[in-house]
């Protein structure tokens, strides 16, 4: 963080002036900083939904959302989804370099030999009704993995935060597919070493001990794609949620159980699932005027899912790598024409000619065509939020680890702007 010595914001209010400093990032906005506002001013800012707070600072991923440009680290995602891959992506997330040849070896081995889950897990999942929903087993067991690795929860110590790191970036794909196969009652599939990071998940969720599953490199290349694409996405709800929750020093598998809670709502990582139910309803092509007149309509709560973005005001960056797996995937399986597909495909053309949608720059975020790839990969919707979630673990373990290694961190604890009633005395029940 670079403090401008030239530039200072001055805020005046009720006859005084106070100065405060600007820092000027790498990329992005000057941020003023009011750390003191309250301290010297005795007011508080506010800002709901954080649209206007940088709340930490971090070295990881950069979005401009007015160009449609993701960073991480500074590569380009469009570059990783196409040149790299997703262990590479989780080594250059967590280190913030793409690792050498001997360095990528090392970590996939350690991340290869951390796959399988302690053997008492499969009686924990059992404990859950059959007809759970994936999101709300992985929850459970991504808490319980303090309990199951505690030599790892101790986070002033540098080694056991990167053992735990390891840990849930091997273990969250057998959670997943485990969730998986325990919904559908079929045997859990343990992991195997010689498959790549995403063939082994695609294994573990389609493979029956009767059969095996033979795995398509084409589909476990748009997996890998899938995992890469989500993998970290700066300080998004589920991430600040991570943040939040580590800055009172709780351990890092609790962390990222409470950011796995907060990624299944569907205005973030349910938006997904949201998403191919819409298209599903919507059904065939003739039916999207009368949705997108719904979506116009401020008196029905319908929106359109996959649609809009916090942050991204031009493209969804991510987007366009997703249409482009849709057709590869789709093609690859002889399902080129599902109506699903030109549902959305012309769904998105009629919507980015609307003016609504111009106006309101909404252009198809990461959702609209992950769960249309994912569908044709034998996956039930109820499984994406889940397949989001372990991708996007290695993002939140590596913000995670850049607030623990912050000497400016402290417990995070945010004030608020109270309305409600002001003192009064206490009324005995019979007098109310
Ligand atoms: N369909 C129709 N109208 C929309 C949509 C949509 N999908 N999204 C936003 N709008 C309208 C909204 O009604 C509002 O109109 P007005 O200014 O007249 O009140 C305006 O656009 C701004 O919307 P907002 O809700 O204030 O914007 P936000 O930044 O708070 O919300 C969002 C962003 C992603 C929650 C929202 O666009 C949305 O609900 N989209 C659908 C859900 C979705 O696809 N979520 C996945 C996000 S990408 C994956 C992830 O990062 O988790």
């Amino acid at each position: 963080m670079a403090k401008d010595m030239d530039k200072k914001a001055n805020i005046s209010f009720e006859g005084q002036s106070l100065e405060f400093p600007i820092y000027s990032p790498t990329l992005g906005p000057d941020v003023i900083d009011i750390s003191k506002l309250y301290g010297t001013g005795g007011v508080f800012t506010y800002d709901p939904g954080f649209t206007s707070t940088a709340s930490c600072e971090s070295a990881i991923t950069f979005i401009d959302g007015d160009k449609g440009e993701l960073l991480y680290r500074g590569y380009p995602i469009d570059q990783l989804a196409e040149k790299s891959h997703f262990l590479e992506v989780c080594y250059l997330l967590l280190y913030g370099e793409l690792p050498t040849n001997a360095e990528l070896d090392d970590f996939e081995n350690r991340v290869t030999r951390h796959t399988m889950l302690h053997e008492q897990m499969t009686n924990f999942f059992r404990g859950f009704r059959r007809d759970a929903h994936p999101m709300a087993i992985i929850c459970g067991v991504q808490g319980a993995m303090s309990s199951f690795y505690h030599d790892s929860t101790d986070i002033s110590d540098p080694w056991q935060r990167e053992v735990a790191s390891i840990r849930m970036i091997a273990k969250l794909p057998t959670v997943v597919a485990w969730a998986y196969k325990y919904s559908i009652g079929q045997p859990f599939v343990y992991p195997r070493n010689d498959l790549d990071y995403a063939s082994n998940f695609l294994r573990m969720c389609f493979s029956v001990p009767a059969e095996d599953y033979e795995v398509n490199p084409i589909l476990s290349r748009a997996m890998d794609r899938i995992f890469t694409l989500h993998a970290d996405h700066e300080q998004n709800a589920s991430t600040s949620t991570v943040r939040l929750a580590g800055s009172s020093g709780a351990n890092p598998f609790a962390c990222i159980a409470a950011g796995i809670a907060c990624l299944w709502g569907p205005a973030h990582g349910g938006a997904n699932e949201a998403a191919l139910s819409m298209l599903r309803e919507i059904g065939t092509v003739d039916q999207i005027p009368e949705y997108i007149r719904r979506a116009k309509d401020k008196s029905d709560p319908f929106r359109l899912m996959g649609f809009g973005h916090r942050v991204y005001k031009n493209f969804d960056p991510r987007a366009k790598v997703m249409k482009q797996s849709a057709d590869e995937v789709l093609g690859l399986l002889g399902i080129e024409n599902n109506p699903t597909l030109q549902v959305a495909k012309e769904l998105e053309r009629i919507a980015l000619e609307d003016d609504y949608f111009i106006e309101k720059k909404l252009y198809p975020n990461v959702d609209f065509y992950s769960g249309i790839i994912l569908d044709a990969m034998g996956f039930p919707t109820t499984m994406f939020t889940p397949i989001f979630a372990l991708a996007r673990t290695v993002g939140w373990i590596a913000q995670w680890k850049e607030m623990i290694a912050d000497e400016n961190q402290r417990i995070g604890r945010p004030r608020q702007l109270y309305v409600g009633e002001a003192h009064r005395n206490y009324v005995d029940a019979e007098k109310r």
